[in-house]
């Protein structure tokens, strides 16, 4: 079954064909980084989509020498995201699925993410445990099938790519800051005593707008050097991952732990996560930002499981996840 996946939740427009949620036929993007100085203007981004979407279609079939005929079934993200951008993929979706005929499903933009990790793979041992680090979203996630997804714990205030972005731009570095924080990071040494947030009522609860505040202090105050500074953020921030995912892996007893999302590209995290004692699942590189491929792989597991999504979808911009734990 060939799936066509559409993606345009947030700043890029992305399309893939995926046979049988695993064999990327293409996978191709447009990225807006680079007009979304200092973060995401929501009016503009909208707009950069409608005017890349249809071009990009094309330019997606033709990578995979395919005509429109060819897509067995449509996948796209309806949320979460900005409710301008998704619409844009979404009412693309639903009109090529009336005009072609053709079954359309809407997934989660985020348990795609997690979903990448598997793409291509033999299936990992459940329950799984799934770490989501995106830029909007960070969050602990149990899955006990690979569509069966349920919320262990999320962030109460900035997801963790937003306070690399955030980092970054109090250091002057441009957007998206992660990959710069991190190359900084490699220069540095973790000398600064920082601490990501810990929640009493919440033990796989996230907080990151703590540790950012120290991070401002520490420049305004002059305390190190952007290296160390950097260094020492990244590091307050990784343990704080690697700890709530070993409490959680181990209460919830997985057998595999699954990483999603755009700060799992970092080698540094990447390197941070290789003593955790379970077979460990990453996206390779090009999937793990936002991308149409990981979009059409999920969607095939979930239409078999679901069959289709009504054509009323509407873009919602929070989708809230069943909780794993009451
Ligand atoms: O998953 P994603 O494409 O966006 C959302 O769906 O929200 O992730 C983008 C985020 C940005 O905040 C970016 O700074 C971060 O991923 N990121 C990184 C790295 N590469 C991208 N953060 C830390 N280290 C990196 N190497
Ligand atoms: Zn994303």
């Amino acid at each position: 079954m060939i799936v066509l996946g559409i993606e345009t939740t947030c700043d890029e427009t992305a399309f893939a064909l995926v046979a049988s949620g695993h064999q990327i036929l293409s996978n191709v993007l447009y990225s807006q980084a680079s007009i979304h100085k200092g973060g995401v203007h929501p009016e503009r981004a909208a707009r950069e989509h409608l005017s890349s979407i249809l071009p990009l279609l094309d330019e997606c079939l033709n990578k995979a020498s395919l005509s429109l005929a060819a897509i067995d079934l449509i996948a796209v993200s309806y949320g979460p995201g900005l409710v301008g951008s998704i619409q844009i993929g979404l009412q693309t979706a639903k009109t090529l699925s009336v005009f072609l005929k053709k079954p359309f499903i809407a997934v989660n933009h985020l348990e795609a993410h997690l979903y990448a990790s598997i793409m291509g793979k033999e299936p990992p041992l459940f329950p799984a445990l799934g770490l989501l680090v995106s830029g909007g979203h960070t969050a602990l996630v149990l899955l006990r099938s690979e569509t069966e997804m349920s919320l262990l714990g999320t962030t109460a205030d900035d997801a963790l790519g937003e306070s690399f972005d955030k980092v970054a731009s109090l250091m002057g570095l441009p957007y998206p800051g992660g990959p710069h924080i991190e190359q900084l990071a490699k220069k540095g040494h973790p000398s600064l005593p920082f601490k990501a947030g810990q929640l009493s009522d919440d033990p796989f609860g996230f907080s990151f707008s703590g540790l950012k505040t120290q991070v401002r202090y520490a420049i305004e105050q002059q305390k190190g050097s952007f290296e160390d500074i950097a260094s020492s953020f990244q590091r307050a921030a990784f343990t704080d991952l690697y700890q709530k995912s070993q409490k959680a892996y181990g209460q919830l007893q997985c057998r595999s732990l699954l990483f999603g999302g755009g700060v799992t590209q970092s080698d540094s995290l990447r390197s941070c996560f290789a003593p955790f004692d379970a077979p460990l699942y990453f996206a390779k590189k090009e999937l793990c930002l936002d991308n149409g491929a990981m979009v059409a792989g999920y969607g095939f597991p979930l239409f078999k499981q679901n069959g289709p999504s009504p054509l009323s979808i509407r873009a919602t911009p929070k989708i809230r996840w069943k909780r794993a734990l009451s």
